[in-house]
Parts: structure tokens; C-alpha cells; sequence
């Protein structure tokens, strides 16, 4: 615990309040931080995290969120950019199989929003009161698809990448502040509500395969062997956060078991 000092801490998960963005949550917590979550929904299980309603997409929102934030504990010293939604669907449905499952404009304005300005807006709106106070850390959740690219998944795989250069850019705004900004990208992992057993039909079905094959084309293509478990990326973001990471900004590390090529 004392390693990694982060006691006191103020810190913002966005997407707190399920799967990855949760796990982090209860890290940070146990490591004696003072964690908000900042998510449309309530944890679905009992949670010692203190929950703000707040939508990233809308920026009255998120500023609404980080004025509560700022009136409450006076600093902001980590937001972690969780909040995300994933929605499969080929560009082009080749398989002529169900034209649904084409990618569609609601499906790319909902993937922006969430996982490109959400982030944008929350992290203008953190980088105000951390530049102010001369430290803080950012960390965005991207995805190895941001990096590699993934068939039927080809939207949300280009939020991530713009979430890649997002964290490029601010890293070299913000450095001069002491403001560290630093990606983390997930490949597959144990269920989340995002991996719901609808989203990996949805996802096979741009692959030709049903859904059984794609989870069993998943392990093969790991060299590790098996998925990420969340306090996997949980551990990597809790030390990210704290101060033993102080060298560490302007990259996105990847936390995939080897895989690559999603
Ligand atoms: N689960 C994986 O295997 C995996 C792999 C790679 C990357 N990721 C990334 O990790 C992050 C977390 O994924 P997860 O699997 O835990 O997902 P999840 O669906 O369990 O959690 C996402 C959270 O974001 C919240 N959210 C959605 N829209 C929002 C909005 N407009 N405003 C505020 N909150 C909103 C949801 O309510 C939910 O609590 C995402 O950014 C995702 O892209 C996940």
C-alpha cells in the first residue's frame, strides 16, 4: 500500500460502475484512494465507490460531474477514461447473410461519442484543475484493436486509435505541467457486461462463425493461452496512477497476453 502511496488520492473512473472500470475502482479504493465513479448507470453490485451521475457524451454533464468533484475534495489527482460501448458490425455485410449487422450511422455516432469525446471532455475538463494544481495522471482505456485493427469492429477499433493519438498529443500539452497522460489497451478478457454473450453473437457473425468458435478463436490466438482477468488491468492502472509510474507518459501499453492482430 505504501508503495504505491496513493492514500488520499482523489481519483475519476469513468465507466466506474461496471466490468474493467469497476475492478479499477475497487483497487484504487483499496489502496486507500477517495474514488468516484462517474457513469450513466449504478453499480449493479453493492459498491463502497461514490457514484456521480454523469453522461461523457454531454458536456454539460461532465461539467457538472467534475464542478461536484471539485466542490467535494477540492482536487482531482487521476482520471481513468473507462466508459466505453462497443457495437459490432461489418461496413460492408459480404456474407449477405443480415443486412442488420452492417455498420450503421447510429452505431458510429454512439461509438464516437462515447469512446472519442468522452474522453476528450473529461480530460479537457480534469486538465483544468490539475494543470492548476501543477500534477495529475490520465490514463485511457483504448483497446488492441485501436492499434491493430478487427474485423466487424472496425468503428470502434478507430475510436480507440484516435484514443491512441489523443494520448500522443496530451502527454506533449501537459507534460510541462506534470501531468502524465498514459493509454492502457485490453484485448480479450474474462465476460464484462460488454462481452455479453449478444455482443459476441453479434461479432461472430461478422467473422462467418457462430459464437462458440469465435470465444475458442480467441484462446488460440492468445499465447498466453487464456483471457485477461480484470484485476489484471486493474493492477496495471492502480500503478499507472500512483507515482512509481512518474516516468511513464505519451504511450499506450498493451495488456493482452501477447495477442495481437484482433
Ligand atoms: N472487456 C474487454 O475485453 C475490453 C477489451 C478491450 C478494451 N476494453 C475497454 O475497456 C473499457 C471498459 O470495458 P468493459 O468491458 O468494462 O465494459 P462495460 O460495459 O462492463 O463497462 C462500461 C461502462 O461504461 C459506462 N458507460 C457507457 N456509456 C456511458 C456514457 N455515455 N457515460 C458514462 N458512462 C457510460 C457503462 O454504464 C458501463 O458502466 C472500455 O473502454 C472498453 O472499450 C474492454
Amino acid at each position: 500500500m505504501e508503495w504505491l502511496g496513493l492514500a488520499g488520492k482523489v481519483v475519476a473512473v469513468t465507466g466506474g460502475s461496471s466490468g474493467l472500470g469497476e475492478a479499477t475502482a475497487a483497487s484504487l479504493l483499496a489502496q486507500e484512494a477517495r474514488v468516484v465513479a462517474l457513469d450513466v448507470n449504478p453499480a449493479a453490485t453493492a459498491s463502497a465507490v461514490e457514484t456521480i451521475h454523469c453522461d461523457v457524451t454531454e458536456a454539460s454533464s461532465v461539467h457538472a460531474a467534475f464542478e461536484q468533484i471539485a466542490s467535494t475534495y477540492g482536487r482531482l489527482d487521476v482520471l481513468a477514461n473507462f466508459a466505453g460501448v462497443n457495437r459490432p458490425g461489418l461496413l460492408v455485410d459480404y456474407y449477405k447473410a443480415d443486412a442488420s449487422k452492417e455498420a450503421s450511422v447510429e452505431q458510429f455516432d454512439l461509438q464516437v461519442a462515447v469512446n472519442q469525446k468522452g474522453p476528450f471532455l473529461c480530460a479537457q475538463a480534469a486538465a483544468r484543475m490539475m494543470i492548476a494544481q501543477r500534477s495529475g495522471v490520465i490514463v485511457n482505456v483504448s483497446s488492441e484493436a485501436g492499434a491493430e485493427g478487427s474485423v466487424g469492429q472496425s468503428i470502434y477499433a478507430a475510436t480507440k486509435g484516435a484514443l491512441n493519438s489523443f494520448t500522443l498529443s496530451w502527454a506533449k500539452e501537459w507534460g510541462r505541467f506534470g501531468i502524465r497522460v498514459v493509454g492502457v489497451a485490453p484485448a480479450i478478457n474474462e465476460p464484462t457486461p460488454m462481452g455479453n454473450p449478444e455482443h459476441v453473437a453479434a461479432l461472430a457473425a461478422t467473422r462467418g462463425m457462430d459464437a462458440d468458435s469465435v470465444e475458442a478463436d480467441y484462446t488460440t490466438r492468445i499465447p498466453l493461452g487464456r483471457p485477461g482477468r480484470h484485476h489484471e488491468i486493474a493492477d496495471l492502472v492502480t500503478y499507472l496512477a500512483s507515482d512509481r509510474a512518474s516516468y511513464i507518459t505519451g504511450t499506450t501499453i498493451a495488456v493482452t497476453g501477447g495477442k495481437s492482430r484482433g
